[in-house]
């Protein structure tokens, strides 16, 4: 059985205040939540929030009590060295961080980065030991133009491609598709479905039906409280990664309860 794994990403909102005060109050309500949950024998899923750097420290020492997991929105795709202004692998090992998220679109579009950078980031992760949160995703253009399925099947090669099979067992895939992100114009069941059926399939094309049958795949664009259940009933969605409604704790929570 896949994990299933819901991921808050905060991009660049919240001081290191705003951040760890957010957190206590979610950890308080996500324990609320767990002990409802404990009698109707549902799974719940893997929470993960990914905060700014400055509060990756901080909030890997307040999770260790809960039960969630911590990840950083980006890491170097190099090892050490003088790179001023980057934060390595190694780094957010070391302050008990256990997820990196790589490729993100905005970091494609603002940043520059490639599938080719993707790919070294993902290599000093695994090396450090953290688990990977690789996304992929077409730009409107690109499904106007038909291209979507071209597009993420690219995207997986040159991303995760020169991987072994041991390895892809840390990794997580998101679908985001770009003009969704932000847009309030979420993907539909049915487009989310067909896309993480594609990506499933490529990576069964490789790696095999095992490790294809084991990632988890998460979806991400304007997923709320409203559309989430409808986006996780389908079979080949193992989850979601959030931006603008895991800002708020309530909101998060409910995403996270819509998995159940
Ligand atoms: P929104 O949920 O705000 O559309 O952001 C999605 C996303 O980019 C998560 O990484």
């Amino acid at each position: 059985m896949r994990k299933k794994i819901i991921a808050g990403n905060w991009k660049m909102n919240k001081t290191h205040r705003e951040g760890m005060e957010m957190l206590a109050h979610f950890f308080k309500l996500l324990d609320f939540e767990l002990s409802l949950n404990e009698d109707t024998g549902k799974k719940f899923p893997e929470v993960v929030v990914a905060p700014p750097y400055l509060i990756v420290a901080d909030a890997a020492m307040l999770a260790q009590g809960w039960d969630v997991k911590i990840a950083a929105q980006n890491c170097s795709s190099e090892k050490e060295g003088a790179f001023t202004g980057e934060i390595s692998a190694a780094m957010l090992k070391a302050v008990k961080a256990d997820y990196v998220i790589v490729g993100h679109s905005e970091r494609r579009a603002y940043f520059g980065e490639t599938n080719q950078l993707v790919a070294k980031k993902i290599d000093r992760a695994l090396e450090s030991d953290l688990s990977v949160i690789c996304c992929v995703g077409e730009t409107l253009q690109e499904r106007e133009s038909g291209k979507q399925l071209q597009i993420i099947s690219r995207q997986i090669e040159e991303c995760l491609f020169h991987q072994n099979n041991e390895q892809m067992k840390n990794i997580v895939v998101a679908y985001e598709p770009v003009w969704a992100i932000g847009t309030g114009k979420n993907a539909t069941p049915e487009q989310a479905q067909e896309i993480h059926k594609h990506i499933r399939l490529v990576i069964a094309g490789k790696f095999g039906k095992d490790i294809s049958e084991n990632i988890s795949i998460l979806y991400g664009g304007s997923c709320n409280p409203k559309n989430a259940k409808s986006i996780f009933s389908q079979p080949d969605v193992d989850g979601g990664l959030i931006g603008g409604a895991s800002l708020n704790a309530k909101d998060f929570i409910e995403v996270i309860k819509a998995i159940l």
